[in-house]
């Protein structure tokens, strides 16, 4: 480890700092872009070139999650032995070979054009979220009502699993758990993700079970029906759609909640876009992923030792790749701080990540996002906040997400959107 050369100037465990990161990031970034975070153990590179250059070079290796199993005591990590073996199956991250395998077989059902069959069940989806909320007496809860449920609807079904039978209880708690694993992860945190994985485990194995005997719909009956290429068993394959839902709910729930708060903030922004149409919404989208992406980090592990802008970043140290500060590069982006939902470049933001690892579900993201802000914005073009204060928690290192977003309807326009 490389302690000696922290610069005690920024400290990443401040528990304010999830709140305004950018003036420590942007100082970070011109002084400091290759800076070992004593207090996270890690380093982290802020620059867009270098991120972008991390993430498509083969010696940052993405499975890093373990490591933090593997310091634990011997008696603690027997406890937590299901977490990492769960984790390790997601996606053969470990092995390149069986990665590329996983992306042949898995890319295929991504494709812009496959995902654009989805529009109008996820419209349905929306549409009826959106009548229940409004149907109640108290304020519409963006976060718990509508965007968290929509986007654990669309991963199940995804999945194959008909809509009356899931437990959505059950799924948002496990997943919620779940994804304490991709925050700073100390011990409590690490024993709840695994009790969220075993959780939904025991949730989702019938459904592959079924689809192994033949009788399963959708990436479940890819991953275990009949004739499938991949050479999974029923525990991977369980492995897969928790990971599947950690990666492609809670992201895109945290967008869809982030987005209606960022118009809310910038009152001008939220006019330009409804006064111009959905035509606007797929530059809004990505600007809103650029100026708050609900991924702030990601980990990686280098293989061999790295020299980069005058350090050493030794073997196996973990290295933390800042989106959020690669976002916001003055090199990139022209006044970054400004959120602007017209940016003609906000495209080159890299909140899905770059390289073998990027997103798959990016253009499902972007779908749901325009069935959502589509949604939103037609139906309800005058909603206002109904609370003074956003109701911000931390959410991994500088990263935030929102609890609860109460809204105050406005004037409804009628049915459904075209
Ligand atoms: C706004 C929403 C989303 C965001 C911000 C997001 C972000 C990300 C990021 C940053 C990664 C890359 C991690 C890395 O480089 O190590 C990733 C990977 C992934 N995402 Fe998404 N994601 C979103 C939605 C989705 C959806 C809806 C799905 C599908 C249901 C999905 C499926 C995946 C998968 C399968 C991977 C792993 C790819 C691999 O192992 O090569 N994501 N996502």
């Amino acid at each position: 480890m490389s302690s000696d050369l922290a610069d005690p100037v920024f400290d990443l465990r401040d528990p304010d700092l999830y709140r305004h990161p950018h003036p420590v990031l942007h100082e970070m970034r011109d002084r400091a872009p290759v800076h070992y975070c004593p207090e996270l153990g890690s380093w982290m590179l802020t620059r867009y070139d270098d991120v972008g250059a991390a993430l498509r070079d083969p010696r940052f290796h993405a499975v890093e999650e373990h490591k933090k199993v593997d310091v634990l005591p011997a008696a603690v990590r027997r406890e937590l032995a299901p977490l990492r073996r769960i984790f390790m199956q997601w996606g053969g991250r470990d092995d390149p070979a069986a990665h590329a395998t996983f992306l042949r077989v898995m890319k295929k059902h991504f494709t812009p054009r496959r995902v654009l069959d989805q529009q109008p069940a996820i419209r349905a989806i929306m549409d009826d979220l959106l009548t229940t909320a409004l149907a109640g007496t108290g304020p519409v809860d963006v976060v718990n009502d509508i965007a968290h449920p929509l986007a654990m609807s669309v991963v199940c079904r995804l999945l194959g699993i008909p809509a009356a039978e899931i437990d959505m209880d059950l799924m948002l708690r496990a997943s919620n758990g779940i994804s304490q694993l991709l925050e700073m992860a100390e011990l409590e945190q690490l024993r709840r993700s695994q009790q969220g994985m075993l959780e939904m485990g025991a949730f989702l194995a019938p459904y592959v079970a079924a689809a192994r005997r033949g009788a399963g719909s959708g990436l479940f009956a890819v991953m275990a029906g009949p004739g499938t290429p991949l050479p999974y068993d029923d525990d991977d394959v369980v492995a897969q759609g928790i990971m599947f839902t950690v990666v492609g709910y809670h992201t895109t729930a945290n967008l869809l909640a982030n987005g209606i708060q960022l118009l809310f903030d910038h009152p001008d922004q939220h006019r330009l876009l409804v006064d111009g149409g959905p035509a606007g919404l797929p530059a809004a989208f990505d600007e809103m992923m650029r100026f708050h992406g609900p991924v702030s980090t990601i980990r990686r592990m280098v293989l061999e030792d790295v020299p980069l802008r005058g350090q050493v970043i030794p073997e196996g140290d973990t290295v933390m790749l800042a989106l959020v500060a690669a976002n916001r590069d003055p090199a990139v982006f022209t006044d970054p701080d400004e959120f602007l939902v017209r940016r003609p470049d906000a495209h080159k933001h890299v909140g899905f990540t770059v390289g073998p690892y990027s997103c798959m579900g990016q253009a499902l993201a972007r779908l749901e996002g325009d069935v959502f802000f589509r949604t939103m914005l037609t139906r309800l073009p005058d909603m206002a906040p109904a609370d003074p204060v956003p109701d911000w928690t931390v959410f991994r290192p500088l990263g935030k997400e929102l609890r609860t977003l109460r809204i105050r309807p406005g004037r409804l326009r009628p049915g459904r959107v075209a």
